[in-house]
């Protein structure tokens, strides 16, 4: 691989990212901005009969004063600003990053070829229809006689997903399942604006425009997916930041249990301020205890299943590592560096502080180094991130040895 098309990889993915976490803190401050807003909403004495309830805010020096109606005004309003692009263009933008980091480059981050050789193509095949699938479910749930019933709902829609991330770690990496489970809530997420909440806001103005009233399922309707949304965000969230943190997917067996804790402290944490905005004094503030106690389970969960916590404890041996049939080989040379300047961090078993290799990066046989040599290419030799602050001391003759090896032109001294 070239310099400049490894700097087109990275910067790319720069970009795609900032785009994605700026629609995404669009369209989440927009979705708590509204469920609070429905939940402070009161009814005032005297005032117009369609309005379901007001609320008084202030923000940026001004005051407003906002109304719900019940149902629907009137006539059809001459101007109407309608919240989905910001949904659409997250998921756009996920999807696209997805596609780049996980999907162009699967040899590294998705594929674990102890886990399944598959081919990239399959991977992202896997990947793509996982995602479709994953809205046809759980759209199909709601729409079953399942869909009355919210509790259950809730509780079959958890079992649904903890099945499918333990169906990901069966095919990808650690790292590939979680940020699956996490693309695969966001694109439901996302379906329920596009395929359900949007079509009823275009009936409902249809009906206004010709004079009808809306169907009120419509908007009771939108209204639940909106709520399921709200529920699964904070979820989300940590899965597309889980990446960052191999302690969280280490260990591919306990994912699952990490998902479950997730997903519980994720959803309370909003049960609790959307009770809180509706009226503080019956706050449910055993959410918050029952959050903590499910982020403990996760920790201690996460902690001694990791593979380098089993091995200290004497649990069990470090895993042995299988490596693709056509891996290639890094050269001596080079090997010996990466040994030498890396290893004490990016080992199954690295210096005491570490922990776990960092972002699941392990450089410690040849096979293992070969196959990271992009990351390699683009962390010690084009951008000199790695090692962190030069902390084993690599040498501008060492970092030669690697650029050799990865045949990148850089000057070298
Ligand atoms: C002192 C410990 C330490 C040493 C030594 C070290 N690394 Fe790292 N490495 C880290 C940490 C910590 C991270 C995670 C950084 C982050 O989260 O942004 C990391 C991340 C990485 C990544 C993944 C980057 C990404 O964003 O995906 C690669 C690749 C990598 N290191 C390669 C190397 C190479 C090659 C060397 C030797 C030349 C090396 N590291 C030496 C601690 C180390």
């Amino acid at each position: 691989m070239g310099a400049l098309e490894a700097y087109a990889w990275e910067w790319g993915s720069a970009l795609i990212r900032w785009l994605h976490v700026t629609a995404a803190i669009a369209w989440i401050g927009g979705s708590f901005f509204f469920m609070h807003l429905d939940a402070s909403l009161r009814k005032r004495a005297g005032g117009d009969p369609a309005i379901a309830g007001t609320a008084w805010q202030v923000h940026g020096g001004g005051f407003y004063q906002m109304s719900k109606y019940t149902l629907a005004p009137a006539a059809p309003p001459e101007e109407l600003v309608w919240h989905k692009w910001q949904s659409y263009w997250t998921w756009m933008s996920g999807f696209t990053l997805l596609c780049w980091v996980y999907y162009g480059q699967s040899q590294l981050f998705l594929i674990d070829p102890a886990v399944m050789p598959l081919a990239p193509w399959q991977a992202a095949a896997i990947g793509a229809a996982a995602l479709a699938l994953g809205w046809l479910v759980y759209d199909f749930l709601c729409r079953s006689p399942l869909g009355a019933n919210e509790p259950l709902l809730g509780v079959v829609g958890l079992g649904y997903v903890v099945a499918m991330a333990w169906a990901f770690t069966l095919v990808f990496s650690g790292r590939g399942a979680l940020i699956h489970t996490g693309a695969l809530m966001a694109t439901i997420m996302t379906g329920n604006v596009f395929f359900v909440i949007m079509p009823n806001q275009r009936k409902s103005l249809a009906a206004l425009v010709a004079g009808k009233t809306p169907d009120p399922k419509w908007a009771k309707t939108s209204k639940t997916r909106s709520t399921h949304n709200n529920y699964i965000t904070l979820p989300v969230l940590f899965m597309m930041l889980s990446n960052h943190y191999p302690v969280a997917f280490a260990n591919p067996k306990v994912i699952p249990a990490i998902v479950i804790c997730v997903i519980v402290t994720g959803a309370l944490v909003r049960y609790f301020y959307n009770r809180w905005h509706a009226d503080h004094a019956t706050a449910p503030w055993w959410a918050w205890a029952v959050a903590a106690a499910a982020m403990i389970c996760a920790f201690v969960i996460a902690t001694t299943a990791s593979p380098g916590m089993r091995a200290l404890m004497g649990l069990a041996e470090l895993p042995t590592v299988v490596v693709r049939a056509d891996a290639p080989e890094a050269p001596p040379d080079a090997v010996d560096v990466v040994q030498l300047r890396c290893m004490m961090c990016h080992a199954a078993e690295p210096m005491d502080w570490i922990g776990e290799a960092p972002k699941g990066v392990l450089l410690d046989t040849p096979e293992h180094i070969a196959r990271f040599a992009p990351a390699v290419a683009m962390q010690a030799v084009l951008t000199h991130a790695m090692p962190p602050n030069n902390f084993s001391g690599i040498t501008d003759e060492e970092r030669a040895v690697l650029a050799r090896w990865l045949k990148l032109d850089v000057a070298q001294k």
